[in-house]
């Protein structure tokens, strides 16, 4: 089958490989429909995450159909629609029995956290679903049927970007009449906005440096401001909020922009990738405000503004979504017309338009968003 895989740092590409096969009785293989590219694929590319190795099939937003099941998959059919959640999960150890799908103990042997689709070694060696068949484990537990009224971009992003958002807010304790700051307006960081003027938050200030991303957020409602115009942009929004915001969202994550200083301290290893967002959100926050990180971080930070958190009594809350546990949730916010993310698909392409497809989300060219692609 053809799929598109990472081929070491920046470099990605569609090719043959080998077709899954099912695994295990629970397994299924779908055949894939459409599969999008995430802000969290391009740290694999960047080479910030650790277990990455060459011919790795990148993707873990996909859906499709079913094409073959294992003998003892009791919730799924042959012929069933799907749409798969990135976490892999077994249904039944303490985690997964708490909802905290992301943090499965049997899905990964390669280290803590619970298995991902797409997202190396590290994180259970599971091929991505960029690509034609896509195997699921633990099928019982992860994918969901989608009515067949919904097209595959109304119902897609549930496997990520509209859990992760919803969620996002959910830890940064977004309440009715709240100011919260967003950081970051790639795809996590509109719907995270959409999601806090829904729960009516009085002020959403949504914060990038890419224009039509800003105007995009603009177009939600939020206020908005380029960081790039400010030496200090978390003073300003301490200043703008009189006291600082009720929540801020780091929807950035590790490459984010990066100050002099990080740059420095990368050059000479004191730390990997950036934390401006961090130190933004560390000022940007009122005293008792709630911080969260929903962007992903993965190495040790040196200057991590702990006192700036510990001195205001700042909650901070973070990880990997649990998405599994929002899915049904939002699928009927869906289905009735209260929440639609398909504003922010900017490109449909094919599967071997992959690499130029990374290409353009990565460098923000294009007004790219958010890519589809279609096997
Ligand atoms: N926690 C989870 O479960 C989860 C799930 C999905 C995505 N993510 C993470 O969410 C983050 C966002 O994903 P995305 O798909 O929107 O990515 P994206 O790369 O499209 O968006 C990131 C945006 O942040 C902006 N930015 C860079 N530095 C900034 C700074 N210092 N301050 C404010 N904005 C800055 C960029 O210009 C870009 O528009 C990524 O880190 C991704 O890995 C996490
Ligand atoms: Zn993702
Ligand atoms: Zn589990």
């Amino acid at each position: 089958m053809k799929a598109i895989v990472y081929d070491g740092i920046q470099k990605v590409q569609c090719r043959e490989v080998p077709d899954p096969k099912i695994e295990k009785d629970d397994d299924i293989i779908i055949k894939v429909t459409s599969t999008a590219i995430c802000g969290s694929d391009l740290h694999l590319v960047h080479g910030l995450v650790k277990g990455m190795y060459d011919g790795f099939v990148l993707g873990h937003e996909t859906m499709g159909i079913v094409e073959e099941v294992g003998k003892g998959v009791t919730k799924l059919k042959k012929g069933d629609r799907v749409i798969v959640p990135f976490p892999v999960a077994c249904g039944h150890c303490f985690f997964c029995e708490h909802q905290e799908f992301s943090q499965c103990d049997n899905t990964n042997e390669y280290g803590e956290a619970g298995g991902l689709f797409g997202y190396s070694k590290s994180y259970g060696d599971y091929a991505g679903g960029q690509a034609e068949y896509l195997r699921v484990p633990h099928a019982n537990v992860g994918p969901v049927k989608v009515p067949d009224e919904l097209t595959d971009e109304q119902v897609l992003f549930l496997t990520d970007i509209l859990p992760t958002s919803l969620w996002g807010t959910e830890i940064a304790n977004v309440k009715k009449d709240d100011t919260v700051v967003v950081l970051g307006c790639g795809p996590v960081g509109l719907l995270t906005i959409k999601w806090c003027i829904l729960k009516g938050a009085k002020r959403v200030i949504a914060v990038d440096r890419v224009g039509y991303r800003l105007q995009h957020a603009k177009g939600y409602g939020a206020e908005i401001v380029n960081f790039e115009q400010y030496e200090e942009t978390g003073a300003y929004l301490k200043e703008i909020t009189s006291g600082g915001a009720d929540c801020v969202i780091d929807c950035v994550g590790l490459d984010g922009k990066m100050s002099l200083m990080e740059k420095v301290e990368t050059a000479l290893k004191l730390q990997g990738g950036s934390k401006s967002a961090i130190e933004i959100a560390s000022q940007a926050v009122r005293k008792c405000g709630h911080v969260a990180l929903v962007g992903v971080y993965g190495t040790k930070y040196n200057n991590f503004p702990l006192g700036n958190f510990f001195t205001r009594n700042i909650t901070l809350k973070m990880g990997q979504c649990p998405a599994i546990r929002y899915v049904q949730l939002i699928l009927e916010k869906i289905k009735n017309g209260e929440f639609d993310a398909t504003d922010i698909i900017t490109h449909k392409l094919s599967l071997e338009q992959g690499r130029h497809a990374y290409e353009i989300f990565d460098a923000k060219q294009d007004n790219c968003i958010k890519v589809v692609l279609k096997p």
